[in-house]
């Protein structure tokens, strides 16, 4: 574990890095350990202009989309943020509102987490990142690590070349992004309703087509922060949830999760298609999102079929998937409890292997970046935390 800090004595040393764990060593059958069902402690909004805000107004309902929609309408209309560093600072704002850091756990009103008991706090597409780096072989993976307290910070840490390149896609690459939020607009509305006909999100002087749920703009987005366990290590994970079912009740039994994915035409796209559950499973299972609905599209992005999918099934589908093409397919099943126990013992080795700047001030000194080099401006963590940068790499020849 070392750090890829951006001064020259942490330069002319030279990064280490970390390659991808190797399925090659990994114990078989791996040790089992158990993920609690996440419970929500909080949600929040992101206005149309961005804006924190601790409500439900960016919160939408699921609605059927309608057949054959076409996902390339309002194209021209999209308001999208710019790329950036996902930090991890509103996060944390929702993290102070739901827990206690002196650890009294009491306020006279309502009982507030021990912050003191929380080992982990990220953003779910971290936690994802970890979880599925097992099966990883293609993207490097960089993120700041920071202690504080005794709870672990994990946030993704995008290179300046993977921000330059997400914000210069080339056009195709724009529009098939753009299919995934379109998607996204036909299969919801503002408000929940009981009639199975969607009323349309705006009045306007455009003729939108049936189904359309306002144009996109991806300032907007809810979010439910929820608690849950993996092992002994309790773990405050955020994240965006698409629509919910219904209402949204506090819980997460309404979540629904919305994907795209390319109609599938043969064994290899079927193949394709199983690899990339992995992720949209563990995306789901972290915030406790019980139903992912997937659009499959023409490459032109015309919705051909929806298919809803139970995320607990995933697993087992992929495995009988597979097994029914014969045992040559065996390689491309997934297992999750291998991701699991991994995740945990990676965790356990950021825990012992980090040290709080207070407890060794010569590695805050050498090994770390300091706040303000990594940019973290959450009060808590910029007086406090020293920051580590984790660097996984595929392996060389994957
Ligand atoms: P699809 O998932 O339908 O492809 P999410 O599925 O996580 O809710 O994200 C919504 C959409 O954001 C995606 O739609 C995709 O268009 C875009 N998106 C999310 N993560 C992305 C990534 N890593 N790279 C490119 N586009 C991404
Ligand atoms: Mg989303
Ligand atoms: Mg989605």
């Amino acid at each position: 574990l070392d750090s890829t800090a951006t001064n020259s004595k942490a330069i002319s040393r030279g990064p280490k890095l970390l390659s991808y764990p190797s399925l090659a060593t990994q114990s078989s059958p791996p040790q089992s350990v158990p993920f609690q069902q996440p419970t929500p402690l909080i949600s929040f909004s992101y206005t149309p202009e961005h804006i924190l805000q601790f409500d439900e107004s960016s919160l939408k309902y699921y609605h059927p989309p309608p057949p054959n929609a076409q996902l390339g309408y309002g194209y021209e209309r999209w308001i999208r943020r710019p790329e950036e560093r996902s930090r991890i600072d509103s996060l944390l704002e929702a993290v102070d509102r739901v827990t206690d850091p002196e650890g009294t756990g009491k306020d006279g009103r309502q009982r507030k987490l021990d912050l003191g008991d929380v080992g982990v706090v990220a953003w779910r597409g971290v936690v994802t990142r970890i979880l599925t780096a097992p099966y990883e072989d293609r993207d490097r993976f960089d993120m700041n690590v920071m202690l504080v307290n005794g709870t672990l910070y994990l946030e993704e840490h995008r290179t300046e070349a993977q921000l330059k390149e997400k914000n210069n896609l080339k056009p195709q690459q724009r529009k098939m992004m753009y299919h995934g939020y379109a998607f996204e607009s036909y299969c919801t509305t503002d408000t929940p309703s009981a009639s199975s006909l969607k009323q349309p999100a705006i009045s306007q002087s455009r003729r939108d087509p049936p189904g359309w749920g306002g144009d996109v703009n991806t300032n907007e987005q809810w979010c439910s922060v929820v608690r849950t366990k993996l092992g002994n290590t309790k773990i405050i994970i955020g994240g965006e949830v698409d629509c919910v079912q219904g209402q949204y009740k506090g819980t997460t039994d309404t979540f629904v999760e919305l994907k795209t994915s390319m109609s599938i035409r043969g064994v290899a796209d079927e193949i394709k298609f199983e690899k990339k559950l992995l992720k949209f499973y563990f995306q789901s299972f972290l915030l406790g999102v019980p139903k992912i609905v997937v659009g499959f599209r023409t490459p032109s992005g015309e919705l051909m079929t929806t298919q809803s999918l139970q995320t607990i099934q995933l697993p087992r589908m992929v495995r009988e998937k597979a097994a029914s093409r014969g045992p040559s397919d065996a390689n491309n099943i997934w297992n999750p409890s291998l991701c699991l126990a991994w995740c945990y013992n990676f965790l356990t080795y950021l825990r012992k292997s980090i040290r709080e700047p207070e407890d060794d001030p010569t590695k805050k000194e050498d090994k770390s970046l300091s706040a303000e080099e990594a940019n973290i401006e959450h009060p808590t963590l910029a007086t406090s935390a020293a920051v580590w940068r984790v660097t996984f790499v595929p392996h060389e020849g994957a």
